[in-house]
């Protein structure tokens, strides 16, 4: 007998992103597993929202019109009578990502929009948005659980972690389900919900141990074969979706190299940031980059959409595609809604699950979700390679929070020169004044 599943409300906070209108195509796909009553976004930027929303109301109309929906930037409507807040905001948006690559591309280092003294500069601008969020959900829907994928994730899971220790709150990434997926390819199987993985590190930072199909069988030999010789591309099996922009289909192809490093294990492909940032730099066009390459690409191809739409008063013809890249969102979300027990990768306390690493790091591993949240699963000791390199960066993303908190510009200065990405001290100074000079908006003023 199938039990009724309760119907959710659900905000996305973050509701002009690029991503909002996928998301909620497969919200809608899957509301059989997961019902909803009511659908609302925010924003705190009116006219960037509007675009999305005008579309979304009337893929809603046509698609699910018994789902109320509300596009708000007023939190208390945005946040009352919510089970889940869905949280992918972009403080200082892609004009401030623009800055994170470019300043320190001034300097020969690599610009990232997460790594690096990019993904610091990003971090510091976060924290205070993202706890923002945690805030308006606490006073108008207490009960209520945050899926946070908004970025850097790393430094925005350790905030939440020091500053709202109680918050309901998981940090979740897409780059491991993304990648995933491409080993599934690689093995031929149809889904990565057709294996098991043991995968533990830092966001953005992490390794696979094992992966297994249902049956137990070890698929490490095939896919460490595979990727020796291609990396994550898909190019060889004739595969890989066209709508990969250049940068991302070299990143693929990069991780040969970085998991040359360490054959025993397979590597996230942001590892590359860290162990050949001369040549992520080199790659860079100083004029023209990661940033500038969404804001014509995604940014033109989804809100062009959005407002074709809206123009055209239907949505019945729409080239918005449902693909599986955000259903981790549902996973989650029917996790905690229906206790299903999912076994998910998640950014949580490490309070012992890598034994021989920092208790208060904010890891990546896999854990058990139902109700009651996270149930983080033992991933053992780690070897010297992977732990030395864990507890540099690390430390970079606590004094990150620590130079938040404190205001501390010496705190700050410590995560640019800690991070494997800067090359000294100096450098690290330079790095940190532009980036002061730019962010006088968004950060707390330093002392
Ligand atoms: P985007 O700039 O298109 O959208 C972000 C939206 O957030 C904007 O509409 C902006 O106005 C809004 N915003 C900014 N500050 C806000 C605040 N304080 N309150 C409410 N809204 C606010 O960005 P995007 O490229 O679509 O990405 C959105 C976010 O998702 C980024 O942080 C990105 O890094 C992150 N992301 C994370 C993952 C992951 O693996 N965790 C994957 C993809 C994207
Ligand atoms: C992956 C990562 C995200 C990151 C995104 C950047 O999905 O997991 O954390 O935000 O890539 O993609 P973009 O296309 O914006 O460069
Ligand atoms: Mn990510």
């Amino acid at each position: 007998m199938t039990k009724k599943l309760k119907p959710q409300s659900i905000v996305i906070a973050g509701g002009g992103s690029t991503y909002t209108p996928e998301i909620i195509l497969m919200l809608l796909d899957n509301t059989d597993t997961l019902p909803i009553r009511k659908l609302k976004i925010y924003d705190n930027n009116e006219e960037r929202q509007k675009i999305v929303a005008d579309a979304v109301e009337i893929i809603l109309k046509e698609k699910a019109p018994n789902i109320e929906y509300l596009a708000t930037t007023d939190p208390e409507e945005a946040f009352s009578d919510v089970d889940f807040v869905m949280a992918h905001i972009r403080v200082g948006l892609y004009e401030m990502r623009e800055q994170d690559e470019k300043i320190p591309l001034k300097y020969g280092v690599i610009g990232q929009e997460t790594c690096g003294p990019g993904g610091i500069a990003y971090g510091m601008r976060s924290i205070g948005g993202v706890l923002e969020l945690v805030d308006y959900m606490e006073q108008y829907s207490p009960d209520a659980w945050m899926l946070n994928y908004s970025n850097p994730a790393a430094i925005v899971a350790e905030a939440t972690r020091r500053l709202r220790p109680n918050a309901k709150i998981l940090n979740i990434c897409d780059m491991p389900i993304g990648l995933e997926s491409r080993m599934a390819k690689i093995l031929g199987l149809n889904s990565r919900k057709d294996m098991d993985v043991r995968y533990y590190g830092l966001n953005h930072f992490g390794w696979w141990t094992d992966v297994r199909d249902k049956e137990g069988n070890d698929l490490m030999p095939k896919l460490k074969e595979y990727i020796s010789q291609n990396g994550y591309s898909l190019e060889a099996l004739g595969t890989d979706p066209k709508e990969n922009d250049p940068s991302w289909m070299y990143t693929f192809r990069k991780a040969k190299d970085v998991y040359e490093l360490d054959p025993n294990t397979l590597p996230n492909t942001y590892l590359k940031y860290y162990f050949f940032p001369d040549e992520a730099a080199q790659h860079s066009n100083p004029n023209y980059t990661r940033a500038n390459e969404v804001i014509d690409g995604r940014e033109k191809r989804v809100f062009g959409e959005c407002m074709r739409i809206t123009d055209m008063k239907t949505a019945k013809d729409t080239n918005f595609h449902i693909g599986d890249h955000a259903s981790y969102i549902v996973d989650l979300t029917r996790a905690i809604a229906y206790n299903t027990h999912e076994r998910m990768l998640l950014i949580v306390p490490n309070n012992g699950s890598i034994v021989n690493f920092e208790p208060t790091a904010m890891v990546e591993i896999p854990c058990i979700v139902g109700s009651n949240g996270p149930e983080p699963l033992t991933q053992g000791e780690i070897p010297r390679f992977q732990k030395g390199l864990m507890e540099q960066q690390v430390a970079v993303e606590k004094l990150v929070v620590e130079a938040w908190i404190e205001k501390s510009y010496q705190k700050l200065w410590q995560a640019f020169a800690a991070s494997k990405i800067v090359p000294n001290a100096a450098v690290a100074k330079e790095i940190l004044d532009d980036m002061i000079e730019a962010n006088k908006e968004y950060w707390p003023e330093l002392k």
